[in-house]
Protein backbone atom coordinates (compact mmCIF):
# COMPACT_ATOMS: atom_id res chain seq x y z
CA UNK A 1 0.00 0.00 0.00
CA UNK A 2 0.96 3.65 -0.38
CA UNK A 3 0.46 5.37 3.05
CA UNK A 4 0.79 8.86 3.65
CA UNK A 5 1.79 10.63 6.88
CA UNK A 6 1.48 13.88 8.42
CA UNK A 7 2.03 15.55 11.98
CA UNK A 8 -0.06 18.05 12.88
CA UNK A 9 -0.68 20.79 15.31
CA UNK A 10 1.18 21.35 18.68
CA UNK A 11 4.57 19.45 18.36
CA UNK A 12 6.11 17.67 21.03
CA UNK A 13 9.34 15.93 21.88
CA UNK A 14 8.21 12.17 21.09
CA UNK A 15 6.67 12.26 17.61
CA UNK A 16 9.75 11.60 15.65
CA UNK A 17 9.62 8.02 17.23
CA UNK A 18 6.49 7.58 16.13
CA UNK A 19 7.16 8.75 12.88
CA UNK A 20 9.97 6.02 12.31
CA UNK A 21 8.05 3.17 13.80
CA UNK A 22 5.63 3.53 10.87
CA UNK A 23 8.04 4.21 8.73
CA UNK A 24 10.13 1.14 9.99
CA UNK A 25 7.04 -1.16 10.47
CA UNK A 26 5.47 0.16 6.92
CA UNK A 27 8.54 -0.79 5.19
CA UNK A 28 8.56 -4.22 7.30
CA UNK A 29 5.05 -4.85 5.88
CA UNK A 30 5.94 -4.29 2.10
CA UNK A 31 4.13 -0.57 2.31
CA UNK A 32 5.68 2.63 1.11
CA UNK A 33 5.77 5.47 3.40
CA UNK A 34 5.16 9.10 2.30
CA UNK A 35 5.77 11.60 4.74
CA UNK A 36 3.69 14.90 4.08
CA UNK A 37 5.43 18.13 4.95
CA UNK A 38 4.15 20.42 8.19
CA UNK A 39 0.52 19.26 9.02
CA UNK A 40 -2.73 19.34 6.41
CA UNK A 41 -0.65 21.90 4.33
CA UNK A 42 1.27 19.02 2.80
CA UNK A 43 -1.35 17.66 1.72
CA UNK A 44 -2.96 20.93 0.09
CA UNK A 45 0.20 21.66 -1.50
CA UNK A 46 1.23 18.27 -2.67
CA UNK A 47 4.53 19.08 -0.67
CA UNK A 48 5.35 15.68 0.70
CA UNK A 49 8.42 12.74 0.13
CA UNK A 50 8.85 9.25 0.23
CA UNK A 51 10.65 7.93 3.41
CA UNK A 52 13.09 5.77 3.39
CA UNK A 53 15.34 3.51 6.79
CA UNK A 54 17.38 6.40 6.08
CA UNK A 55 15.22 9.25 6.20
CA UNK A 56 14.42 8.21 9.97
CA UNK A 57 17.86 7.06 10.84
CA UNK A 58 19.20 9.04 14.37
CA UNK A 59 15.82 10.65 14.60
CA UNK A 60 14.66 8.69 17.91
CA UNK A 61 15.46 10.65 20.41
CA UNK A 62 15.42 13.97 18.43
CA UNK A 63 12.55 16.31 19.74
CA UNK A 64 9.73 17.94 17.44
CA UNK A 65 9.03 16.97 13.92
CA UNK A 66 11.21 15.99 11.25
CA UNK A 67 8.05 16.30 9.06
CA UNK A 68 7.03 19.80 10.37
CA UNK A 69 3.70 21.05 11.53
CA UNK A 70 1.40 23.67 11.26
CA UNK A 71 -2.00 24.45 12.49
CA UNK A 72 -3.84 24.47 8.87
CA UNK A 73 -7.18 23.46 8.66
CA UNK A 74 -8.17 22.30 5.06
CA UNK A 75 -12.12 22.59 5.61
CA UNK A 76 -11.62 26.20 6.60
CA UNK A 77 -9.79 27.71 3.37
CA UNK A 78 -11.20 28.54 0.34
CA UNK A 79 -10.60 25.26 -1.89
CA UNK A 80 -8.13 23.83 0.16
CA UNK A 81 -10.18 20.86 0.75
CA UNK A 82 -10.48 20.07 -3.15
CA UNK A 83 -6.92 20.68 -3.43
CA UNK A 84 -5.96 18.19 -0.57
CA UNK A 85 -8.13 15.15 -2.32
CA UNK A 86 -6.85 15.52 -5.52
CA UNK A 87 -3.15 15.36 -4.19
CA UNK A 88 -3.74 12.46 -2.08
CA UNK A 89 -5.00 10.88 -5.31
CA UNK A 90 -2.31 11.98 -7.51
CA UNK A 91 -0.06 10.81 -4.73
CA UNK A 92 -1.58 7.16 -4.96
CA UNK A 93 -2.60 7.26 -1.33
CA UNK A 94 -4.28 4.15 0.03
CA UNK A 95 -4.58 5.24 3.45
CA UNK A 96 -3.22 8.00 5.77
CA UNK A 97 -1.20 7.92 8.94
CA UNK A 98 -2.25 11.39 11.16
CA UNK A 99 -0.36 11.88 14.18
CA UNK A 100 -1.77 15.05 16.50
CA UNK A 101 -4.34 16.18 19.11
CA UNK A 102 -8.26 17.02 18.41
CA UNK A 103 -7.73 19.12 15.90
CA UNK A 104 -5.64 16.76 13.39
CA UNK A 105 -7.76 13.94 14.33
CA UNK A 106 -10.73 15.79 13.78
CA UNK A 107 -9.63 16.13 10.13
CA UNK A 108 -9.25 12.27 9.85
CA UNK A 109 -12.03 11.75 11.03
CA UNK A 110 -13.59 14.05 8.36
CA UNK A 111 -11.94 12.50 5.61
CA UNK A 112 -12.80 9.10 6.69
CA UNK A 113 -16.65 10.05 6.27
CA UNK A 114 -16.24 11.98 2.40
CA UNK A 115 -18.83 11.09 0.21
CA UNK A 116 -15.09 9.93 -1.58
CA UNK A 117 -13.76 8.70 2.03
CA UNK A 118 -9.73 8.86 2.52
CA UNK A 119 -9.03 6.44 4.52
CA UNK A 120 -7.09 7.41 7.86
CA UNK A 121 -5.92 6.07 11.38
CA UNK A 122 -4.94 8.62 14.08
CA UNK A 123 -2.04 8.65 16.62
CA UNK A 124 -2.51 10.81 19.69
CA UNK A 125 0.20 13.42 19.83
CA UNK A 126 -0.61 16.25 22.34
CA UNK A 127 1.54 17.06 25.52
CA UNK A 128 -2.37 18.26 26.93
CA UNK A 129 -3.27 14.50 26.82
CA UNK A 130 -7.08 15.53 26.74
CA UNK A 131 -7.84 13.56 23.82
CA UNK A 132 -10.53 11.42 25.11
CA UNK A 133 -10.21 6.96 25.39
CA UNK A 134 -6.76 7.02 25.86
CA UNK A 135 -4.92 7.31 28.89
CA UNK A 136 -1.70 8.72 27.36
CA UNK A 137 -0.72 10.56 24.37
CA UNK A 138 2.30 10.75 22.56
CA UNK A 139 4.51 13.95 24.45
CA UNK A 140 2.80 14.08 27.35
CA UNK A 141 5.11 12.10 30.00
CA UNK A 142 8.01 14.53 28.26
CA UNK A 143 6.14 17.62 29.11
CA UNK A 144 5.38 16.32 32.96
CA UNK A 145 9.07 15.79 33.33
CA UNK A 146 9.78 19.30 31.61
CA UNK A 147 7.50 20.97 34.56
CA UNK A 148 8.41 18.47 37.21
CA UNK A 149 12.22 19.46 36.79
CA UNK A 150 11.15 23.18 36.57
CA UNK A 151 9.05 22.77 39.95
CA UNK A 152 11.94 21.05 41.82
CA UNK A 153 14.56 24.07 40.87
CA UNK A 154 12.36 26.40 41.69
CA UNK A 155 11.17 25.18 45.20
CA UNK A 156 15.35 25.55 45.70
CA UNK A 157 15.02 29.72 44.88
CA UNK A 158 11.65 30.34 46.15
CA UNK A 159 12.81 28.96 50.03
CA UNK A 160 15.92 30.67 50.08
CA UNK A 161 14.09 33.73 49.21
CA UNK A 162 11.00 32.85 51.20
CA UNK A 163 8.89 33.70 48.35
CA UNK A 164 5.37 32.86 46.63
CA UNK A 165 6.40 31.35 42.84
CA UNK A 166 3.68 31.17 40.17
CA UNK A 167 4.50 28.61 37.89
CA UNK A 168 2.37 28.77 34.58
CA UNK A 169 2.06 25.50 32.51
CA UNK A 170 0.08 24.80 29.21
CA UNK A 171 -2.76 22.00 28.44
CA UNK A 172 -5.75 24.39 27.29
CA UNK A 173 -8.52 23.23 28.69
CA UNK A 174 -6.93 20.29 30.20
CA UNK A 175 -5.75 20.12 34.02
CA UNK A 176 -3.53 17.14 33.10
CA UNK A 177 0.03 18.73 33.05
CA UNK A 178 -0.66 20.78 35.89
CA UNK A 179 -1.67 17.86 38.08
CA UNK A 180 0.82 15.31 37.33
CA UNK A 181 3.48 18.16 37.41
CA UNK A 182 2.05 19.92 40.36
CA UNK A 183 1.54 16.24 42.27
CA UNK A 184 5.27 15.07 41.06
CA UNK A 185 6.65 18.60 41.66
CA UNK A 186 5.13 18.97 45.60
CA UNK A 187 3.39 22.29 44.40
CA UNK A 188 1.55 23.70 47.69
CA UNK A 189 -1.43 24.60 45.00
CA UNK A 190 -2.79 23.05 42.07
CA UNK A 191 -5.54 25.21 39.90
CA UNK A 192 -6.86 23.47 36.78
CA UNK A 193 -9.28 24.41 34.16
CA UNK A 194 -12.15 21.79 34.95
CA UNK A 195 -12.68 23.67 38.42
CA UNK A 196 -12.93 27.43 39.02
CA UNK A 197 -10.47 28.56 41.68
CA UNK A 198 -10.77 31.01 44.46
CA UNK A 199 -8.06 33.19 45.26
CA UNK A 200 -8.59 33.55 48.61
CA UNK A 201 -8.03 29.91 49.57
CA UNK A 202 -5.34 29.91 47.55
CA UNK A 203 -4.02 32.99 49.88
CA UNK A 204 -4.77 30.62 52.91
CA UNK A 205 -3.21 27.93 52.08
CA UNK A 206 0.29 29.97 51.83
CA UNK A 207 -0.67 31.66 55.20
CA UNK A 208 -1.15 28.14 56.67
CA UNK A 209 1.71 27.35 55.42
CA UNK A 210 3.65 30.72 56.36
CA UNK A 211 2.33 29.40 60.40
CA UNK A 212 3.78 25.82 59.92
CA UNK A 213 7.29 27.94 59.81
CA UNK A 214 7.16 27.57 55.62
CA UNK A 215 7.94 30.84 54.33
CA UNK A 216 7.79 29.85 51.00
CA UNK A 217 5.06 28.23 48.64
CA UNK A 218 4.63 26.97 44.86
CA UNK A 219 1.51 27.17 42.67
CA UNK A 220 1.38 25.55 39.75
CA UNK A 221 -1.67 27.13 37.39
CA UNK A 222 -2.74 25.47 34.33
CA UNK A 223 -3.27 28.31 31.18
CA UNK A 224 -6.97 27.16 31.05
CA UNK A 225 -7.47 27.76 34.39
CA UNK A 226 -9.77 30.46 35.75
CA UNK A 227 -10.65 32.43 38.94
CA UNK A 228 -13.90 32.33 40.28
CA UNK A 229 -16.45 35.03 38.61
CA UNK A 230 -13.73 35.60 36.28
CA UNK A 231 -13.22 33.36 32.77
CA UNK A 232 -9.73 32.38 31.17
CA UNK A 233 -7.14 34.95 30.77
CA UNK A 234 -6.02 35.25 26.96
CA UNK A 235 -2.69 36.54 24.88
CA UNK A 236 -5.54 37.90 22.74
CA UNK A 237 -8.84 37.19 21.32
CA UNK A 238 -7.58 35.98 17.89
CA UNK A 239 -8.73 32.33 17.04
CA UNK A 240 -6.42 29.94 15.24
CA UNK A 241 -7.77 28.01 12.54
CA UNK A 242 -9.53 24.85 14.54
CA UNK A 243 -10.83 28.46 16.52
CA UNK A 244 -8.55 28.46 19.78
CA UNK A 245 -7.80 31.41 21.25
CA UNK A 246 -4.36 31.96 22.57
CA UNK A 247 -4.07 31.05 26.22
CA UNK A 248 -2.18 32.76 28.75
CA UNK A 249 -1.01 35.21 31.57
CA UNK A 250 -3.01 33.73 34.37
CA UNK A 251 0.17 32.35 36.42
CA UNK A 252 1.39 37.01 36.18
CA UNK A 253 -2.49 38.10 37.01
CA UNK A 254 -2.59 35.48 40.30
CA UNK A 255 0.90 36.43 41.24
CA UNK A 256 0.38 40.47 40.89
CA UNK A 257 -3.04 39.54 42.88
CA UNK A 258 -1.34 37.47 45.66
CA UNK A 259 1.42 40.03 46.27
CA UNK A 260 -0.95 42.99 46.45
CA UNK A 261 -3.54 41.10 48.69
CA UNK A 262 -0.79 39.71 50.63
CA UNK A 263 2.66 41.96 50.78
CA UNK A 264 4.46 38.34 50.01
CA UNK A 265 7.15 38.82 47.66
CA UNK A 266 5.65 36.52 44.76
CA UNK A 267 7.31 36.09 41.69
CA UNK A 268 5.77 34.48 38.36
CA UNK A 269 7.32 32.07 35.61
CA UNK A 270 5.42 30.81 32.39
CA UNK A 271 7.00 27.54 31.37
CA UNK A 272 5.85 27.95 28.17
CA UNK A 273 7.20 25.66 24.64
CA UNK A 274 9.96 24.75 27.43
CA UNK A 275 7.12 21.93 28.17
CA UNK A 276 6.94 21.32 23.42
CA UNK A 277 10.70 20.86 23.18
CA UNK A 278 13.60 18.47 24.00
CA UNK A 279 14.82 15.10 24.62
CA UNK A 280 11.33 12.64 24.87
CA UNK A 281 11.28 10.42 27.97
CA UNK A 282 11.89 6.82 27.22
CA UNK A 283 7.76 6.09 27.70
CA UNK A 284 6.80 8.63 25.30
CA UNK A 285 9.37 7.11 23.10
CA UNK A 286 7.86 3.52 24.09
CA UNK A 287 4.43 4.27 23.69
CA UNK A 288 4.94 6.57 20.73
CA UNK A 289 6.91 3.21 18.91
CA UNK A 290 4.31 1.15 19.78
CA UNK A 291 1.80 3.40 18.32
CA UNK A 292 3.38 4.17 15.68
CA UNK A 293 3.66 -0.08 14.90
CA UNK A 294 -0.36 -0.11 15.79
CA UNK A 295 -1.34 2.52 13.21
CA UNK A 296 -0.01 0.11 10.36
CA UNK A 297 -1.17 -2.56 11.72
CA UNK A 298 -4.72 -0.91 12.21
CA UNK A 299 -4.62 -0.07 8.15
CA UNK A 300 -3.52 -3.06 7.11
CA UNK A 301 -6.44 -4.77 8.88
CA UNK A 302 -8.43 -2.22 7.01
CA UNK A 303 -9.72 -0.53 10.17
CA UNK A 304 -10.23 2.93 8.97
CA UNK A 305 -11.42 6.37 11.05
CA UNK A 306 -9.84 4.80 14.16
CA UNK A 307 -6.99 6.00 16.45
CA UNK A 308 -4.39 3.67 18.49
CA UNK A 309 -4.75 4.29 22.30
CA UNK A 310 -3.55 2.95 25.59
CA UNK A 311 -5.99 1.77 27.62
CA UNK A 312 -4.94 0.05 31.33
CA UNK A 313 -1.57 -0.87 29.71
CA UNK A 314 -2.73 -2.29 26.77
CA UNK A 315 -2.44 -1.05 23.17
CA UNK A 316 -5.98 -0.99 21.54
CA UNK A 317 -7.46 1.73 19.00
CA UNK A 318 -10.67 3.66 19.40
CA UNK A 319 -12.99 5.15 17.00
CA UNK A 320 -11.78 8.45 15.61
CA UNK A 321 -15.06 10.20 16.80
CA UNK A 322 -14.65 9.35 20.50
CA UNK A 323 -11.63 10.59 20.85
CA UNK A 324 -12.50 14.05 19.73
CA UNK A 325 -13.70 15.63 23.55
CA UNK A 326 -11.69 16.80 25.89
CA UNK A 327 -10.52 14.63 28.37
CA UNK A 328 -11.58 15.13 31.61
CA UNK A 329 -9.08 14.90 34.43
CA UNK A 330 -9.58 11.83 37.13
CA UNK A 331 -11.63 13.20 40.09
CA UNK A 332 -9.48 10.49 42.10
CA UNK A 333 -6.06 12.49 41.08
CA UNK A 334 -8.26 15.83 41.59
CA UNK A 335 -8.82 14.90 44.97
CA UNK A 336 -5.29 13.16 45.87
CA UNK A 337 -3.84 16.77 44.75
CA UNK A 338 -5.62 18.76 47.63
CA UNK A 339 -4.37 16.33 50.06
CA UNK A 340 -0.74 16.92 49.20
CA UNK A 341 -1.35 21.36 48.73
O1 LIG B 1 -2.09 21.93 22.34
C1 LIG B 1 -0.77 22.03 22.72
C2 LIG B 1 -0.46 23.41 23.22
O2 LIG B 1 0.89 23.40 23.65
C3 LIG B 1 -1.37 23.94 24.31
O3 LIG B 1 -1.04 23.45 25.59
C4 LIG B 1 -1.16 25.42 24.17
O4 LIG B 1 -2.27 26.15 24.62
C5 LIG B 1 -0.98 25.61 22.69
O5 LIG B 1 -0.58 24.35 22.17
C6 LIG B 1 0.02 26.65 22.30
O6 LIG B 1 0.03 26.75 20.94
P1 LIG B 1 1.12 27.52 20.07
O7 LIG B 1 2.31 26.63 19.94
O8 LIG B 1 0.43 27.72 18.77
O9 LIG B 1 1.45 28.79 20.80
Amino acid sequence: MRIGMLTGGGDSSAINAAIRAVVRRGLEGGHQILGFKNGWAGPINGDYEEMTLHSVSGILPKGGTVLGTSRTNPFKIDGAADKMKENLKRAGIDAMVCIGGDDTLGVAHKINNLPEPIPAVGIPQTIDNDINGTDFAVGFQSAVEVATEALDRLHTTAESHHRIMVVEVMGRDAGHVALYAGIAGGADSILVPEHHFNIDEVIDRIKRRRQRGKTFSIIVVAEGAKPEGREQVVVNEKTDAFGHVRLGGIGEFLADTIEEKTGLETRFMNLGHLQRGGQASPFDRFIATEFGVAAIELIEKGEFDRMVAIRCGEVTSIPLEEALTVRPIDDRVFNMAKIFS
